[in-house]
């Protein structure tokens, strides 16, 4: 099927690289989700963000063996669940999300959240760098962790995640921790780029949309992808989907960045990692 460009390809700390737009799996139901992941396939996406609490690990498996496309030009993230942390637990939950993905490898696996009142993640951590020594999965990284968390788990094991995948929108632009990520080599990543869809109806976002004949989904994409950030957005029809890969054909400009940054007031649409 004719499909926009590829997304492009963000180079990683490790020497690996990552597409810049992934298909979100969040909410996507189990029973839709092997149907969904391959028509983003089909549609021109690469990268598919999956985790165990998403249950859907397998239809993504599903998808990526039946693409007919080699293995390496897709890319597969995953994520450890809260209930799995520590050494031991993260390396069987490791085994049965590949077990389910019916995969050999994996490229992407994240600590889905630092669960501070259990103060496991930095045994959960050493337990992500031994996956990835033994080549079982290409890179590590984590997710929803704030600048002291990182640097615990640094300082801890002297290993560095490539990404934090964390909450990251127009109402929640993370300029400190995106600062603190590049000083450490660290990509960020965002989830809800859309802030769940809740600020398309934002009306700074329609004279931009109609200035540059995109939607408001459109125009969110492109001011992430202006900044570098990778982004994960989830949408439940062909259609959507199909709209959120195509975000590299026009450029915001300076005004349409000034009026977008305006959105900020550091609302969360998830919770904070630091309150679990
Ligand atoms: N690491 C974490 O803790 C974490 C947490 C949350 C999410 N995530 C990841 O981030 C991904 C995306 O986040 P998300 O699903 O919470 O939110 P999102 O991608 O910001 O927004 C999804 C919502 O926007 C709507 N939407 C998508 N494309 C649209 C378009 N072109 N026009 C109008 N509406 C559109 C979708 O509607 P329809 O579905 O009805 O099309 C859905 O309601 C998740 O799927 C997951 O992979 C990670």
């Amino acid at each position: 099927m004719p499909h926009p460009p590829l997304a492009p390809m963000i180079p990683l700390a490790d020497g690996r690289a990552i597409p810049q737009v992934g298909y979100g799996m969040y909410k996507v139901p189990v029973g839709d989700a092997a149907r969904l992941a391959a028509a983003a396939i089909d549609l021109g996406y690469r990268h598919l963000d999956t985790a165990a609490l998403y249950g859907n690990e397998a239809e993504a498996g599903v998808a990526v063996r039946e693409s007919g496309l080699p293995r390496d030009e897709l890319f597969v993230t995953s994520k450890v669940w809260n209930d799995d942390h520590g050494y031991d637990e993260t390396l069987r939950a490791f085994d049965d999300a590949m077990d389910r993905f019916g995969l050999d490898r994996l490229d992407l696996f994240l600590i889905h959240w630092p669960v501070p009142s259990r103060d496991r993640y930095v045994d959960t951590w050493r337990a992500l760098v031994r996956l990835r020594d033994e080549g079982r999965v290409s890179s590590i990284g984590v997710s929803n962790f704030h600048l002291h968390h990182l640097e615990r788990i640094i300082d801890a094991t002297g290993a560095t995640p490539v990404v934090n995948q964390v909450e990251l929108h127009p109402w929640l632009p993370q300029r400190e921790l995106r600062a603190a990520h590049q000083r450490l080599g660290i990509r960020t990543e965002a989830w809800s780029p859309l802030a769940r869809g809740r600020l398309l109806g934002d009306p700074v976002l329609e004279p931009i949309a109609a200035k540059h004949g995109r939607s408001p989904a459109q125009v969110v994409l492109a001011w992430h992808v202006a900044q570098g950030t990778i982004v994960i957005p989830k949408a439940s029809s062909p259609e959507r989907i199909a709209e959120n890969l195509d975000v590299f054909s026009f450029r915001l400009d300076d005004d349409d960045l000034a009026a977008i940054a305006s959105l900020e007031t550091g609302e969360r649409t998830g919770r904070d990692p630091d309150v679990d």
